[in-house]
């Protein structure tokens, strides 16, 4: 299976266009060694023909130009894009459904949480009626049940619910339910390779460790470097654990393990970090903090980044 990221930042993007953290000022000053990123999305084939698109964030058409394998010209208007599946509701990485209107119908996989969410909160369901048909919503099983796509052959997968967070809009953002945001085990049923998904895991919870076991390969929540890392920076009244985020570094006195201790204990599998916030000093490639995921065998996913399983 060929795994394209096509954005490997959080909302916002790197640099925000409205942020003057360390990060996002270095960045446009020249002054730090680090590279743009746009909004969180990867792209999956088996066959290198159909493609899984994940996520649909508002970077979308530079995403799109930038993968030749997204653009074939067997017709007129044509895409590679054979199914869409959203982790999430969240803001980044679901705007580019918008993008995507001149394209409808698209066969759309998400949660019920999430439809509900993309029907009410945000109605991009509802609203996209209007193209062509819209978007032709498929629900996620969850709970590890396998499931394959029609639209993208050599592919099976399995869902499970993580504790993250609804967006900020969502009616049920202090209210959690299963299927608010999802992590995947998505499997090359030819290779035989694993890919275990989850940009958005705030919590590791049990049910999650069969699934990551098996995976080859974790892509998971890189957001924050510290949980307080937006309250020190932007001032911001919210730490990781409050938007649904596990940071990269625990707090060895609390006894609360962080990303990298957790990664630490499957030094056999490649481990790369995604969703990464503009602030998050990791960006900056010779950083001590970046040295410190160096160390630990840990990369840090890039616009563009390949990897083959
Ligand atoms: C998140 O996942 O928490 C988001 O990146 C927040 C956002 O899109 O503003
Ligand atoms: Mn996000
Ligand atoms: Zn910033």
């Amino acid at each position: 299976m060929h795994i394209r990221v096509l954005g490997s930042a959080a909302g916002g993007g790197f640099p925000q266009w409205n942020c003057n953290c360390p990060n996002c000022s270095g960045i446009r000053q020249g002054t730090i060694k680090a590279t743009p990123r746009t909004q969180s999305s990867i792209t999956v084939s088996a066959d290198g023909e159909n493609w899984l698109l994940f996520n649909t964030s508002p970077d979308i058409r530079a995403q799109l130009e930038s993968f030749t394998p997204l653009q074939p010209a067997r017709s007129v208007r044509d895409t590679g894009i054979s199914a869409i599946m959203l982790i999430d509701s969240q803001i980044d990485h679901s705007t580019g459904l918008l993008m995507l209107r001149e394209g409808c119908p698209h066969t759309v996989y998400c949660t019920d949480m999430v439809f509900q969410d993309l029907s009410k909160g945000f109605p991009i369901f509802p609203m996209l009626e209007a193209w062509n048909g819209g978007l032709k919503r498929r629900p996620i099983p969850l709970y590890a049940e396998p499931f394959h796509l029609p639209e993208v052959p050599g592919l099976r997968l399995q869902a499970v619910s993580l504790s993250s967070k609804a967006p900020p809009y969502s009616p049920h953002r202090h209210d959690p339910h299963p299927g608010d945001n999802i992590g995947l085990l998505i499997t090359d049923t030819n290779t035989g390779g694993k890919l275990f998904y989850a940009p958005g895991l705030g919590e590791i919870e049990e049910h999650l460790l069969p699934l990551i076991d098996q995976a080859d390969c974790l892509l998971v929540d890189g957001t924050l470097w510290q949980d307080d890392e937006l309250i020190e920076l932007m001032g911001a009244d919210k730490r990781g654990s409050d938007i649904g985020h596990l940071p990269q570094m625990g707090d060895p006195e609390q006894g609360i393990p962080g990303m990298i201790d957790f990664l630490s204990q499957y030094p056999d599998k490649e481990r790369v970090l995604i969703h990464i916030n503009n602030t998050n000093p990791i960006l900056v490639e010779d950083s001590p903090e970046r040295g410190v995921l160096d160390q630990a065998g840990i990369k840090v996913a890039y616009d563009g980044m390949d990897i083959h399983l």
